[in-house]
């Protein structure tokens, strides 16, 4: 194949790969949502619900195809307002409130003049919307929704769900989460407030979804005479055939991601690695572009990070590892940290060093690598010492971490592998 062509081969399967996908399967997931929305705008029945699963399974393809065939109904703009908020963007009840304003065309009604509580604001809002001529549903989205628990009060959440439950005005609110102990996170009063109906979407694993994965694949990568000559189609999708049913590499790459992480995001962005991999001096896929690509997606961006760690830093790392299962995973603050790195510390010679402003800088350090997320939305300022942090690596990141490290200590491997519970 000619360098030009490669090159348009390449980028038409890119796009194809990246062009965002119509949702398939979880037909009954899917009914249940649309004809909650459905009753919310046309019935003006209140509700909420949680959509629960897996990262990558599909949770926001379904929310947008559900909306999108809303929006094609009759009347809907008319009817209904989709108000869109991320748990990742929207990071205290404050931010959350403007963003609402906003996508409500309120940015007057709560400006930077209110400062009353989260309800009475909510309250202004609602009034203002119920005055306007035409009463609209409201359909809330909130993606990421476990990380509004992490605000203050869980105010937020609270008033939305209240808003559904009193069903006083038409509203819809969706808590879009991979975790599935969502429920555990939310104040019993904001539970007491939640309808308790959960949509999940559980992926299968067996092997008739592996084999349409497989056809998912070359669905993927075929080309066709929309942009290419039949010639340069017959020949590449042929390439692609023999490739995805006989070559045993690409083959098994594709089946250790699936086992690993059975998402589709996973496998698109294995085809996008091994595709890269195409060039004029590379002008076919073969067993070892897969194996390459499975070794760029598999490998751990947190890894890396954590290879460029000193030793007092990993200490820290370590310490914040074993709060976390002394503690059940609940926000750490400095003090609490730098007293177990001091207990390890002074019973062994070599870490004389415990000056406080040197762990203070390296805890820095951690935050400004993002490996701890300070706990949002307080209220009054917090001293630094006492200001809580999520950790936010897993004990197995800890661990290949601990074992990657060039020239640890063996004091220190043994405190990691230090089992407390
Ligand atoms: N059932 C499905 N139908 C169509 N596409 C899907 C489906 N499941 C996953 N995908 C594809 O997988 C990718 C990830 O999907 P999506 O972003 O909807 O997942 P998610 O559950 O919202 O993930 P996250 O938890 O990371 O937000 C998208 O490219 C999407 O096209
Ligand atoms: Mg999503």
């Amino acid at each position: 194949m000619q360098s030009e062509s490669i090159e348009s081969c390449k980028r038409f399967i890119r796009e194809k790969i990246l062009q965002p996908a119509e949702f398939r399967g979880f037909e009954e997931q899917r009914t249940n949502l649309l004809n909650l929305m459905e009753r919310a705008v046309w019935d003006h029945d209140s509700n909420s619900a949680l959509l629960i699963g897996p990262a990558g399974c599909g949770k926001t393809t379904l929310v947008r195809s559900v909306l999108k065939e809303l929006a094609e109904k009759k009347d809907f703009a008319k009817k209904a307002l989709v108000i869109n908020l991320n748990g990742l963007i929207h990071t205290d009840d404050r931010l959350s409130l403007k963003s609402m304003c906003k996508q409500m065309s309120l940015e007057n009604v709560v400006d930077e003049r209110v400062t009353g509580n989260f309800a009475d604001n909510m309250a202004l809002i609602l009034s203002s919307l119920q005055n306007s001529d035409q009463k609209k549903a409201l359909i809330f989205i909130l993606e990421e929704m476990d990380l509004f628990c992490n605000h203050h009060n869980q105010s937020l959440l609270y008033n939305l769900f209240d808003l559904a439950h009193k069903n006083e005005s038409a509203v819809f609110v969706l808590g879009v989460t991979l975790r599935l102990d969502v429920m555990d996170r939310m104040e019993k009063r904001v539970r007491s407030r939640f309808s308790y109906r959960s949509i999940y979407l559980l992926p299968v694993h067996d092997a008739v979804d592996f084999e349409s994965r497989i056809g998912l694949c070359r669905s993927w990568l075929f080309i066709d005479t929309s942009c290419f000559n039949r010639t340069l189609c017959k020949a590449w999708n042929k390439h692609i055939n023999k490739l995805l049913d006989e070559n045993e590499a690409a083959y098994n790459c594709i089946k250790r991601l699936y086992d690993m992480q059975n998402n589709e995001e996973s496998t698109k962005e294995l085809l996008l690695h091994a595709i890269s991999r195409l060039g004029e001096d590379n002008t076919t896929l073969s067993g070892q572009d897969f194996e390459e690509a499975l070794q760029d997606v598999i490998s751990d961006g947190w890894l890396q990070i954590l290879d460029g760690l000193s030793t007092l830093e990993i200490c820290l790392v370590i310490a914040m590892k074993q709060l976390g299962e002394v503690y059940q995973g609940d926000p750490v603050n400095f003090e609490m940290v730098y007293s177990r790195y001091l207990k390890f510390a002074k019973n062994h010679s070599s870490f004389e060093d415990c000056n406080r402003n040197t762990v203070i800088k390296a805890f820095e350090h951690l935050q400004a690598l993002e490996i701890i997320l300070p706990v949002t939305g307080h209220g009054a300022k917090t001293q630094s010492q006492y200001q809580l942090y999520h950790f936010q690596l897993s004990a197995q990141q800890v661990k290949s971490a601990v074992k990657r490290f060039e020239e640890l200590p063996t004091e220190v491997q043994q405190w990691a592998e230090l089992n407390l519970l």
